[in-house]
């Protein structure tokens, strides 16, 4: 198959969320420190009425209905998400509903989890599969969903919520450039969800920090090392015009292409010039671990990155800003809001990703974009997932009434007989809600 990559794309986020501001306020950090020090302007998260499972039910159908696609042309169906609900029975199987009713229930594919990496493992396999000789010739689905909760403290304004459902298929508008992709995959404890009856992670925030750049530095070169084996020259951020991350929070996104200039730098490649490296010269000596360290080198190379940053990296930053860490669904938010900004202007350019996901896994892989054809063009796609609406008709939470949300989640995490106040008057129509978990566990939904 020719051209395997992403058809289509659907993204749905909670109508509910709360500004960065005032949560900073209300928890009494100095002023400026979510907004500028983690670079975050607003946060969404679920309430009551709605989990990883309605999230991902709504943009799969929502998806299926706007590119008018039958469900009986799906073949593969791959979860990913870190949210666990059940430790057994796969969120995949509570999408089958949608499948069955249209009699189709020969979908391969369950779910994948490692933290925030699980959407890009799913990804992966339905581009395998339709480049494999197991293709049957129907379409792969991908969905990430999470919503990202952090118990009170530092990390709590780095939560996040959303479910991403992606079409994969051949002839794609925005396709895989397999062989330019380098993974780095280790041990460490930075980042995991070992309390079971819980819904909030274990995190060393500062450990994580390091775990990611480390992983980011580790990928950047084994594909930089690749590309020079397949096209015999060098690789630079010069060769993409824009790249993606994984986004915990903006202020690693900054850092982290920022490293990506650093790397050039000590590379020697061409998309350093004189000035940055006169900038960068002081550092050339540091080892691996100091440079981690080092808060002179963050400010000179994200001195020097900036222009660059400002080109390629920013278009990618509108969502993730806006509705914070959505774990799976984080990276390709960001790529969303690149379909978002710039779909106009994408027709050939080449689009770098970074996925990260603690524990820890990471994937740095490229894609190619062309116009493709409608439905399943660029602009379509962008009309489709009409994010500056769904942003615009959001509702501000205020402080006491968001901890009073999360106060209660606790309590409804892993509980049974209960139903919700299936209250769905802020959500949109053709939103799936829960309504009730009954005394076996079992979770039943409505759709508005
Ligand atoms: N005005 C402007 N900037 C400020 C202010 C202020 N008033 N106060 C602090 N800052 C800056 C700090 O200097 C720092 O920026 P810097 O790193 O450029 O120096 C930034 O704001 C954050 O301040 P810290 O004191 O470092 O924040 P803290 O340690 O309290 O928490 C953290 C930040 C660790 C990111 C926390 O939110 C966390 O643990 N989040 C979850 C973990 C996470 O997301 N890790 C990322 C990878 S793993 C994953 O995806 C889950």
């Amino acid at each position: 198959q020719k051209n395997v990559g992403i058809l289509a794309m659907e993204i749905y986020f909670p109508p509910t969320c709360i500004q960065q501001e005032t949560l900073e306020a209300h928890d009494g950090a100095s002023k400026g420190k979510y907004t500028i020090g983690l670079g975050q302007d607003c946060m969404g998260f679920c309430t009551e009425v709605e989990d990883v499972i309605s999230m991902s039910l709504t943009a799969v159908t929502s998806l299926l209905e706007k590119y008018a696609i039958d469900p009986k042309q799906v073949g593969r169906l791959e979860v990913g998400s870190e949210t666990v609900i059940d430790k057994s029975k796969s969120i995949k199987t509570f999408l089958m509903q949608i499948f069955e009713k249209c009699g189709n229930t020969d979908i391969e594919g369950v779910d994948s989890t490692n933290a925030c990496y699980g959407g890009t493992a799913a990804l992966f396999n339905c581009v395998n599969w339709v480049e494999s000789s197991s293709w049957d010739g129907r379409y792969g689905l991908v969905v990430c969903t999470d919503s990202a909760v952090y118990a009170e403290g530092p990390a709590r304004p780095t939560g996040g919520a959303a479910a991403i459902a992606m079409l994969i298929g051949p002839d794609a508008p925005i396709v895989f450039e397999s062989k330019i992709r380098a993974s780095h995959m280790a041990h460490v404890y930075d980042f995991y969800k070992p309390i079971l009856d819980s819904e909030y992670p274990v995190v060393d925030g500062k450990l994580s920090q390091t775990c990611y750049l480390m992983a980011l530095d580790s990928c950047y070169k084994i594909l930089c090392n690749k590309y020079e084996k397949l096209e015999g020259k060098q690789f630079s951020i010069a060769d993409a015009a824009y790249f993606v991350f994984h986004s915990p929070y903006n202020k690693l996104v900054q850092k982290s292409f920022a490293r990506l200039a650093f790397n050039d730098f000590m590379r020697n490649a061409s998309s350093i010039d004189e000035y940055a490296k006169a900038t960068l010269a002081p550092f050339s000596s540091l080892s691996g671990d100091e440079s981690y360290q080092s808060r002179d080198l963050e400010k000179a190379s994200q001195l020097v990155a900036k222009p660059f940053y400002d080109e390629k990296v920013q278009p990618t930053t509108l969502i993730p800003k806006q509705v914070g860490n959505m774990y799976t669904a984080s990276l390709y938010a960001a790529f969303a809001s690149l379909l978002h900004n710039k779909h106009s202007a994408l027709a050939g350019k080449r689009v770098i990703l970074f996925s990260y996901g603690s524990g820890s896994t990471a994937t740095m892989f490229s894609v190619r974009l062309n116009e493709g054809q409608h439905p399943f063009s660029l602009s379509n796609i962008a009309s489709v997932m009409n994010v500056a609406e769904k942003l615009k008709s959001r509702n501000e939470f205020t402080p006491e009434k968001f901890v009073e949300i999360m106060k209660l989640m606790e309590h409804r995490y892993g509980a049974k007989d209960f139903v919700t106040s299936k209250d769905c008057s802020l959500l949109a129509l053709g939103t799936y809600y829960l309504t009730e978990v009954d005394s076996k566990y079992r979770r039943f939904y409505a759709k508005k």
